[in-house]
C-alpha cells in the first residue's frame, strides 16, 4: 500500500529526512513515533503530497506521489485549524466529499454516518466553535472517516487533548480499522500510545532522521484501555520503545538491539537547527 525509499528531505540546508526506507501492508495501522523535531511532520507530509522530498520516492498504492492522492485523508494536531468555524459541523465533514462528485443527499448521508461513528450526531448542526477540544477532534477524524480514504495520515491527532479523551480517540481509531480496514499512518510522541495502537512501532532518530526501530506489536485483540497495558507484551515493548527513543537522544546503542539502520548515532548529538532561521526548502524535482 505504502512504499517509501531512500526519502531524503532538507530545508535549505537543514536534512530533516537523512534516508527514510518504510513499507506499510494493506490493513495496517503503523505507528510512528521519535524525538520531537525529527522530522515526523516532514515524513507524513511527503507520504500526503503536501511537500515535495527532495530526494527518494513515495509510492502510494504502486504511484509516486506527486500531488495529494486522491484516495487520502490527513488529521493533523491542531483541530482548531483544520475546521471551517463559519461552517456547521456536517458541512465541514461533508466538504471534502464534493471532490467525489455524488449529490448532496448522499454527500449528507455520509456525513452524518461518520458523525454517529465518532459519537457526535447531535453536533451536526453547531458550529465547531461551539464544541470542546475533543469534540472538535473528533469531528476531523469524522470528516477523515466520511471521505472513506484507503490511507489515512494521523499527526498526532490526540496531542491537545486531555487523558480521558485520549483513551477514547485511541480506542475509536481501533474500531474504525476493524471496521473499514483502511490502512492507517499515526504519528505520535506517546511512547505507551504507539504500542497500544499500533500493528507495528517505527522509531525515527534525531534529524536527519532514519528509521533506527521497527518492532511488531502481537498483543491481543480487541485492545482494553486497563487489561492491554497490564499485559507483560506491553510492558516489554513499551520498554523496548522507549530505549530506542532514549538512546537516540543519548547517542547510545539503540539501533543495535533491532539491527536497524545505525546512521542515525554519530548524528545523535549534533546541534539543531533554529526553526526559526531555516530556509524553507526551494521546490526541487522528485528524484
Ligand atoms: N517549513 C520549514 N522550513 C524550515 N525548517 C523546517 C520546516 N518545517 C520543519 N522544519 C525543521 O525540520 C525539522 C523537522 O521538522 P518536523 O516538523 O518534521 O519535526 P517533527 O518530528 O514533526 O517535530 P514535532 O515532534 O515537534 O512535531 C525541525 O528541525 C524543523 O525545525
Ligand atoms: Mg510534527
Amino acid at each position: 500500500m505504502l512504499e517509501i525509499s531512500d526519502l531524503t528531505h532538507s530545508y535549505g540546508a537543514y536534512q530533516a529526512l537523512g534516508g527514510v526506507n518504510l513499507t506499510v501492508a494493506e490493513g495496517e495501522l503503523v505507528c510512528v513515533v521519535g524525538p520531537s523535531g525529527c522530522g515526523k511532520s516532514t515524513l507524513l507530509r511527503s507520504i500526503g503530497g503536501l511537500l515535495r522530498p527532495t530526494g527518494g520516492r513515495v509510492l502510494v498504492q504502486g504511484r509516486p506521489v506527486e500531488k495529494v492522492p486522491d484516495d487520502l485523508a490527513i488529521v493533523f494536531q491542531d483541530y482548531s485549524r483544520s475546521l471551517f468555524p463559519w461552517m456547521t459541523v456536517a458541512d465541514n465533514v461533508s466538504l471534502p466529499l464534493r471532490r467525489r462528485g455524488g449529490d448532496r443527499r448522499s454527500r449528507d448521508t455520509a456525513a452524518m454516518e461518520a458523525l454517529e461513528q465518532v459519537g457526535l450526531p447531535a453536533a451536526a448542526g453547531k458550529y465547531p466553535w461551539e464544541l470542546s477540544g475533543g469534540m472538535q477532534q473528533r469531528v476531523a477524524i469524522a470528516r477523515a472517516l466520511a471521505y472513506k480514504p484507503a490511507l489515512m495520515l494521523m499527526d498526532e491527532p490526540f496531542g491537545s487533548v486531555d487523558a480521558q479523551t485520549r483513551e477514547d480517540l485511541e480506542d475509536l481509531v481501533l474500531q474504525v480499522r476493524r471496521s473499514s480496514g483502511m490502512t492507517i499512518v499515526l504519528i505520535t510522541h506517546d511512547i505507551d500510545e504507539s504500542v497500544y495502537v499500533g500493528d507495528r512501532v517505527v522509531v525515527l532518530s534525531k534529524s536527519p532522521a532514519t528509521v533506527v526501530g521497527d518492532l511488531r506489536v502481537e498483543l491481543p485483540e480487541p485492545r482494553d484501555q486497563i487489561a492491554t497495558r497490564e499485559h507483560p507484551d506491553f510492558v516489554h515493548l513499551r520498554a523496548e520503545v522507549g530505549r530506542l527513543v532514549r538512546g537516540m537522544r543519548s547517542g547510545g546503542p539503540a539501533a543495535a538491539e533491532t539491527g536497524a539502520e545505525t546512521g542515525a548515532e554519530a548524528e545523535a548529538d549534533s546541534p539543531e537547527l533554529d526553526p526559526a532561521t531555516a530556509e524553507p526548502a526551494p521546490v526541487a524535482p522528485k528524484a
